[in-house]
């Protein structure tokens, strides 16, 4: 019995990286100890997540958060207090109970994924452990990381149809080297889209938000950075996308740019395996819209065996969706988003079950993320051997890639990295 009891805890609204309200979670124990908790959020979000409850009132444009936090302050408050706060599943079934859902609808996934991450918190300090050894000590590696490095669809107001260029260092020595090797391609991207009159900002995750009308020429250009920085295609630096192919699936088909012809559903898939062959890529996620499980399945048969094809949208970190996925061969790999599912511990069950069913795992932040870096502790702590977090500007997205950097020097072996994935051994 653990002498570790909640003794309180509060809500409060605090502001995401869109400017947006969302939920902090402070979860005390003995009435000293706390842990604190932020709620990110997605903005091209999969058909069945759990919902990101929002008051839908005229302040704050409906985006205010006043209802959870009421929620957060009193049933969810009564309902934990005196609860052994290391019991992280008894706590969250507590929430998943008084929800009664199976969207968590009612309290709000927002609601409860912070409830959970801070009862996690304040478990990990109430033990006086780093969150990522309380999880697990023998698990010492850092995440491969993946970076954004120019970002479109949804998160660059459909500037460029695809939401995520992406690179992965897979030759990287250590993960200190990944983000040299990265840096140095984000920098030779930001200096030429500049020189080119090309530079509209940067995205939502801190990638360049660039003007281009052309699918491949952003690769070409992605290309010629990586180039240029001195790497080599596969055995040290590939490319990685997030088609997020939900935002692009219209009535007539796939629509990349406006007014252009729609490509149908096989149209789009040559058109897919066209850009796999031509450029150094090995990651592709959400390739097509969650619907269209049969060009999964054959795409994934065609693609050529080294390419990681994630479903994000697709499974939703939902242990039903993603035994769905895998029962009609559509990936090889899960993105894992605690907050599409709404507690630690189904977050969890999702990884455990990927594992079983032998598929990668990565896991990732949200578009709209805070100051909280759970999420690079979670990866350390659960053995999860890619991160995807954003791109190398933005506070909330360093933060993530600081917090890794504080846990690796704490490794014994400095910044050790996972090995990749062994479909990538080959390259
Ligand atoms: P989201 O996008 O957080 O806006 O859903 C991230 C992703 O699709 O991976
Ligand atoms: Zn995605």
């Amino acid at each position: 019995m653990s002498k570790n009891k909640i003794t309180d805890i509060k809500g409060r609204m605090v502001f995401d990286s869109r400017g947006k309200p969302t939920i902090e979670a402070e979860v005390i124990v003995n009435n000293k100890i706390s842990g604190i908790a932020i709620a990110p959020s997605g903005a091209s979000k999969g058909y069945n997540e759990a919902i990101e409850k929002k008051d839908n009132k005229k302040h704050f444009y409906g985006e205010g958060v006043t209802e959870n936090i009421k929620l957060i302050n009193s049933i969810i408050r009564k309902a934990l207090i005196g609860q052994e706060i290391e019991n992280q599943k008894k706590i969250d079934n507590i929430l998943i109970n008084l929800d009664g859902t199976e969207n968590k609808s009612f309290l709000g996934g927002n609601t409860t994924i912070a409830v959970s991450m801070a009862v996690l918190r304040c478990a990990s300090k109430s033990n006086k452990k780093p969150l990522w050894s309380y999880l697990n000590p023998k698990n010492k590696k850092l995440p491969i990381p993946e970076i954004q490095i120019i970002g479109g669809g949804k998160h660059a107001k459909g500037s460029i149809p695809i939401q995520d260029f992406m690179v992965i260092p897979n030759g990287a020595p250590d993960f200190y080297t990944a983000l040299e090797w990265v840096y140095r391609i984000y920098k030779i991207a930001g200096d030429k889209l500049f020189k080119d009159g090309k530079l509209l900002g940067v995205a939502d995750e801190g990638g360049y938000w660039p003007n281009f009308r052309d699918i491949e020429e952003t690769l070409t250009f992605l290309s010629k950075c990586i180039e240029e920085a001195g790497l080599e295609f596969f055995k040290e630096v590939s490319i990685s996308l997030d088609i997020a192919a939900n935002n692009l699936k219209k009535e007539k088909g796939y629509i990349l740019f406006k007014n252009n012809k729609p490509y149908s559903k096989k149209q789009f898939k040559k058109k897919l395996l066209q850009i796999i062959n031509n450029y150094p890529i090995i990651s592709i996620e959400d390739p097509f819209d969650e619907l269209d499980l049969d060009e999964y399945k054959e795409f994934k048969s065609e693609a050529p065996s080294y390419l990681q094809i994630v479903g994000d949208d697709l499974v939703v970190t939902n242990t039903k969706l993603i035994k769905m996925a895998n029962n009609n061969d559509a990936i090889n790999t899960v993105l894992i988003k605690p907050n599409q599912i709404g507690t630690i511990s189904e977050t969890i069950k999702a990884i455990n079950l990927s594992k079983k069913l032998k598929l990668f795992t990565i896991i990732s932040a949200r578009s709209g993320e805070t100051e909280d870096s759970i999420i690079s502790d979670l990866s350390v702590g659960w053995g999860i051997k890619q991160l995807k977090v954003g791109s190398m500007s933005r506070s909330e997205r360093l933060s993530k890639w600081n917090q890794c950097l504080r846990i690796g020097e704490k490794l014994e072996n400095n910044y050790v990295m996972h090995q990749p994935p062994s479909i990538w051994k080959s390259l």
